[in-house]
C-alpha cells in the first residue's frame, strides 16, 4: 500500500535519512524502531509530506507524493511527537478545529468527531478545557485529532513518551484495537513487539533491519534463555538434562539452572518433570525469548537506549 524507496535528508553536513526503503501492507501496524536521533522523525515528515527528500520517493497505491501530494495526504493522518491541542478549547473544540482544517463539515464532522472522542476514550470530558487535561488525556486527544479526518494511514511518532504507564497502556490498547493501516515509531522494543507485525529498526539515519517481527526478533538467534531456581541439590539431574539435545547450555550456578532451547515451554517442562523425580522444587522460574533488544544488539553492539547522539532523551 504505502511504499518508501531509497529517502535521504541531509540538513547541513548533518546526514539525518541514508537510502531508507520499505513497504507498509494494508492493515497492517509497521513498527519504526530506533534510538533518539536514528531518523525516525525524519522519515515520518517526508511521508507526511512536511518536509522535502533529497532523493527517493512515497509512493500509496502506486501514486508519488512528487506528482500527488493532495491525493497522498488526504490518506494519511499524523499524530506528532510534540502535543499540537489548543488548551483555552475543550476536546470537542478541538477536533473541530482541525476537521475545519481538513475541509470537513456538517454532518460528516459531527459523526468523525463522535468517533474520534470515542476512541480515544474522551467522550465524558469532551466539555473539559483541554488545559485541565492529565498528560496522558492530551495525548490521547492529540492521537484523536490524527484521525479526525478517518484517514487509511495513521502515523504515529512516540506517541507515549513522558506519560504515566495507565494511559501508556490505554493508548496501547487503543492502537492495538484500529482497524486502519498504523505506522508507529517509538524507542521502546516493547512497545513495537507488542503492537506490529513487520517493522525496520533505524540506527543512524540507515535500515539495519527490516521484515516479519519474528524474523527481526531472532536475527542473534532463536534460543530462549531460561533461569531456574531451586530449593535441593542440583548436581544429580544435570547430566539427565545435559542428555538431552533440544536443552542446550545447561548449567548450574549454586541453586540456580540455565537452560537454552527454542522452545522455552517445552524446556522449563521437561526440567520440572526431572528435578522432581529428585525431589527438587524450583522456586522460580524467569524466561527470556529472543527480542528486538537482543536484535539490536547483536547488530550495533550497543543497547537501544544508549544511541542518544547528542538529544536529550
Ligand atoms: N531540522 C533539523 N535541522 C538539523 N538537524 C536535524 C533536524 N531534524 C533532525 N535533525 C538531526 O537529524 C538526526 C535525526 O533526527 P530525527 O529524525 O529527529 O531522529 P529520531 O526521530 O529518530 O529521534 C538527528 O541527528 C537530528 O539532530
Ligand atoms: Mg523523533
Amino acid at each position: 500500500m504505502l511504499e518508501v524507496s531509497h529517502l535521504s535528508k541531509r540538513f547541513g553536513s548533518k546526514s539525518a535519512v541514508k537510502n531508507v526503503s520499505f513497504q507498509v501492507n494494508q492493515g497492517d501496524s509497521f513498527g519504526l524502531l530506533g534510538p533518539n536521533g536514528a531518523g525516525k522523525s525524519t522519515t515520518i515528515s517526508m511521508i507526511t509530506g512536511l518536509v522535502s527528500p533529497d532523493e527517493g520517493e512515497i509512493s500509496i497505491d502506486g501514486k508519488t507524493m512528487r506528482k500527488h501530494p493532495k491525493y497522498l495526504k488526504r490518506r494519511i493522518g499524523l499524530v506528532p511527537q510534540t502535543i499540537a491541542l489548543y488548551g483555552m478549547l475543550n476536546a470537542r473544540e478541538n477536533l473541530e478545529f482541525w476537521g475545519t482544517v481538513y475541509g470537513i463539515s456538517g454532518a460528516k464532522l459531527k459523526d468523525n468527531v463522535a468517533w474520534c472522542l470515542k476512541v480515544a476514550g474522551l467522550e465524558e470530558n469532551s466539555k473539559q478545557l483541554v488545559k485541565k487535561y492529565s498528560g496522558g488525556m492530551q495525548r490521547r486527544l492529540n492521537i484523536a485529532v490524527g484521525m479526525i479526518h478517518r484517514p487509511e494511514i495513521l502515523i504515529m511518532d512516540e506517541p507515549t513518551v513522558g506519560i504515566d504507564p495507565q494511559s501508556r497502556n490505554h493508548i496501547l490498547e487503543t492502537v492495538k484495537d484500529l482497524s486502519i493501516t498504523v505506522i508507529y515509531t517509538s524507542h521502546y522494543m516493547e512497545e513495537v513487539q507488542f503492537l506490529c507485525e513487520r517493522l525496520a529498526i533505524m540506527d543512524h539515519g540507515q535500515v539495519i533491519a527490516y521484515g516479519d517481527l519474528d524474523d527481526v526478533r531472532h536475527l542473534a538467534g532463536t534460543l530462549a534463555t531460561i533461569t531456574m531456581e531451586v530449593h535441593g541439590e542440583l548436581k544429580p539431574v544435570i547430566s539427565e538434562l545435559q542428555q538431552d539435545l533440544t536443552l542446550k547450555q545447561v548449567q548450574v550456578n549454586g541453586n540456580t539452572l540455565v537452560l537454552q532451547s527454542t522452545n522455552a515451554a517445552t524446556a522449563v517442562s521437561k526440567a520440572v518433570m526431572v528435578m522432581s523425580r529428585h525431589g527438587i522444587q524450583p522456586v522460580k522460574i524467569d524466561v527470556e525469548e529472543p527480542n528486538l533488544e537482543t536484535a539490536f544488539l547483536h547488530l550495533t553492539g550497543r543497547q537501544l537506549r544508549d544511541g542518544q547522539d547528542g538529544v536529550s532523551p
